[in-house]
């Protein structure tokens, strides 16, 4: 800056100005849905294809099918290859909840596990705040209906928690990762009459009311990548529709307010 002009400007505002031009980012990884074996080499060649290091991988689910957890290391080492400090992952339908535990045992020093939580990460400076959740489903498929007493109320209690704890987040930074989808938005390809039973769009008035800096989901290996809700991205990170690695770039937001 001229020197000059920082006669003009007072002190504090040429903190802030300083704050603005060094502003922070973070590179967040993200996939799901490789149903190991059965996307496991492709996903070893979208690694490779990977030119940056990322700082925080989010995985969205579905990392191995029909909860043969056996899969789940292989694929864990083939995503480690992109050299994270952080690997964050949510359970999909096809990781039993009879492993969960298993899966904490094995890999928790490596992965942090959320199933209705949140964690807090510090990287480079910025809080990153992230709550994981399955998500909930419209219309629980018949299996879930006769297996799964009450899920229904589970499902609709499930949105109430998640919206609890993203306002429960004070991160500079603060991502929704789940995995059945929370809008109907990024369901486009796949059949609409089970749309339901890909999603609940109760979240949308969550996503609203909370305004996470990104949204996440997979479980629609044929939908569409990408859409907005109330100017905040939702991304469909299903490997079977990407093929590649998702990789964002997320900034902290102005805010205006600290100015004035
Ligand atoms: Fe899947
Ligand atoms: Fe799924």
């Amino acid at each position: 800056m001229n020197p000059l002009l920082s006669f003009l400007i007072p002190t504090f505002l040429v903190r802030k100005l300083k704050d603005i031009s060094s502003s922070k980012s973070l590179t967040i990884a993200s996939t799901a849905d490789i149903h190991s074996p059965k996307h496991l080499e492709a996903l070893k060649e979208a690694i490779k294809r990977v030119k940056v290091r990322p700082d925080v991988v989010l995985l969205a689910g579905d990392l191995i099918n029909k909860g043969n957890v056996k899969w789940y290391s292989p694929t864990i080492e083939a995503i480690s290859q992109l050299e994270t400090h952080r690997i964050v992952a949510v359970f999909g339908n096809e990781e039993y909840e009879e492993i969960h535990d298993k899966l904490r045992e094995e890999l928790g020093d490596v992965i942090i596990f959320l199933d209705d939580e949140s964690v807090k990460l510090e990287i480079k400076g910025l809080s990153l705040g992230i709550v994981g959740t399955k998500g909930s489903l419209e219309q629980p498929t018949t299996w879930q209906e006769r297996n799964i007493p009450g899920i229904k109320e589970v499902y609709e209690a499930r949105i109430g928690k998640v919206e609890r704890l993203l306002r429960e987040l004070d991160t500079d930074l603060r991502i929704l990762l789940m995995h059945y989808a929370p809008t109907f938005k990024t369901l486009y390809g796949e059949y609409r009459s089970i749309w339901p039973q890909l999603g609940h769009r109760g979240y949308e008035k969550v996503i609203e009311v909370t305004r996470p800096d990104l949204v996440i989901h997979a479980h629609a290996h044929n939908g569409n990548k990408k859409a907005v809700l109330w100017n905040i991205e939702i991304l469909n990170v299903s490997f079977p529709l990407w093929r590649e690695i998702v990789l964002v770039k997320l900034a902290k937001r102005a805010d205006l307010e600290q100015y004035f």
